[in-house]
């Protein structure tokens, strides 16, 4: 058979909710550009990254969690999801470990979402939420932003007696902006009324910035406390970001028990491995990896910000560790391009309709600098 015929015959077989699905673009790897560049100073600030990189209690961790590795994992992840819930001061059993943020957007699809169903989205948001209900044969409504920041008001009027799910990316990526606790609060109150009412909606707020943003706002939400009177609440959270974990994939949940119980039994039964679960636990015993991290970030803004005003840039406010800048009239992937040739991977924002649009992570002062100068030429300025 030809390769032709062959993925003809494979076609036929394809969901036809898979058949057109176009797969997320992931930040370009500092491997991959090298190998086509032969760059000798290549720096990455393309994937939100912590580049101070893990603490040293998750390297020992590592260490020592590697000589178990012929062993399956617990598949319950059960000592991250008890740390995380005494950390948090909830029970177990409103916790769920995933492989990543990201497994658990899928799992919430696969096991929430129906063809037919519909779920609400923001434009310009994390795109992984779009694709979850596509891939489920769900309609995506999509709803417009208000100032480069999610409307909530507008997404709860967006919602039809089929949405069954509500993504809320706070703070977004790639805008960095965010919604405030009472904005939070009265779409909730809303969602609340709406389900008393026989409606069944889960209002999932992905907070993979959390550590960032809430000790860079007052008026950021407390989702632990929203949950006690909110049981359609679902918070995410990650240790690929502010943690720097991003290679060994941990995320994590916190929800109603009873939602906890259905991702549960959907979940595959080793989803995170041995490795990762042991690095993730012992990162939670280090509180100064997180001062580290947002000193990083804060040292990020105040030497990288006055530079691209300078250069005459818009840039988006952001509570997260990157920030997004309008660099019309050029095209993003031009400015993409001309800065992976001076050795700085970015990331171009086509995928989130910001085609004149690039999105930078603060790195280290090293990284920063070689940023600043490689944009400086790019641009001109
Ligand atoms: C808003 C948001 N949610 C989720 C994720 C996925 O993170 P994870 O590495 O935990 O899958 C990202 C990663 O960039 C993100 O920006």
């Amino acid at each position: 058979m030809s390769v032709n015929t062959q993925s003809h015959w494979v076609d036929a077989l394809i969901r036809p909710q898979c058949r057109g699905f176009e797969p997320y673009l992931p930040g370009r790897s500092l491997e991959s550009v090298r190998r086509e560049r032969g760059l000798k100073r290549l720096y990455k600030l393309a994937s939100n990254e912590n580049a101070l990189g893990p603490s040293p209690r998750a390297l020992k961790a590592v260490a020592q969690a590697g000589k178990s590795m012929l062993r399956y994992p617990d598949g319950a992840s059960t000592a991250l999801r008890q740390a995380l819930a005494k950390k948090h001061g909830l029970s177990a059993d409103r916790v769920i470990i995933g492989a990543g943020s990201d497994e658990l957007i899928e799992l919430l699809g696969k096991t929430f979402l129906n063809p037919g169903d519909s779920i609400v989205v923001s434009e310009h948001a994390f795109i992984r939420y779009r694709m979850a209900g596509e891939l489920m044969g769900s309609t995506v409504i999509s709803v417009p932003m208000r100032d480069f920041t999610h409307d909530l008001a507008a997404m709860a009027r967006a919602i039809r007696p089929d949405t069954k799910m509500l993504f809320i990316a706070n703070p977004n990526n790639p805008t960095g902006t965010y919604n405030t606790a009472a904005e939070l609060d009265a779409l909730l109150q809303r969602v609340s009324r709406l389900n008393d009412q026989g409606q069944r909606l889960l209002v999932v707020v992905d907070e993979a910035y959390y550590e960032y943003a809430s000790a860079f706002a007052k008026d950021y939400p407390d989702v632990a406390a929203l949950q006690k009177r909110h049981a359609h609440l679902v918070a995410l959270r990650t240790f690929s970001k502010i943690y720097a974990l991003a290679g060994l994939r941990v995320g994590y949940a916190f929800a109603d028990p009873a939602v906890i119980s259905a991702l549960d039994r959907a979940r595959p039964p080793f989803n995170v491995n041995v490795i990762a679960q042991a690095a993730a636990e012992a990162s939670l015993r280090d509180p100064a990896q997180i001062q580290r991290g947002l000193r990083l970030v804060k040292d990020g803004r105040k030497a990288v910000l006055p530079e691209l005003a300078r250069m005459g840039l818009r840039v988006v406010p952001s509570l997260g560790n990157f920030a997004l800048m309008d660099v019309s009239p050029r095209r993003g992937t031009d400015v993409f391009e001309a800065l992976l040739n001076r050795g700085v991977i970015v990331r171009a924002m086509d995928e989130y309709d910001f085609p004149r649009h690039i999105r930078v992570t603060y790195g280290l002062p090293v990284e920063n600098r070689w940023f600043l100068k490689a944009l400086g030429e790019v641009l001109g300025a």
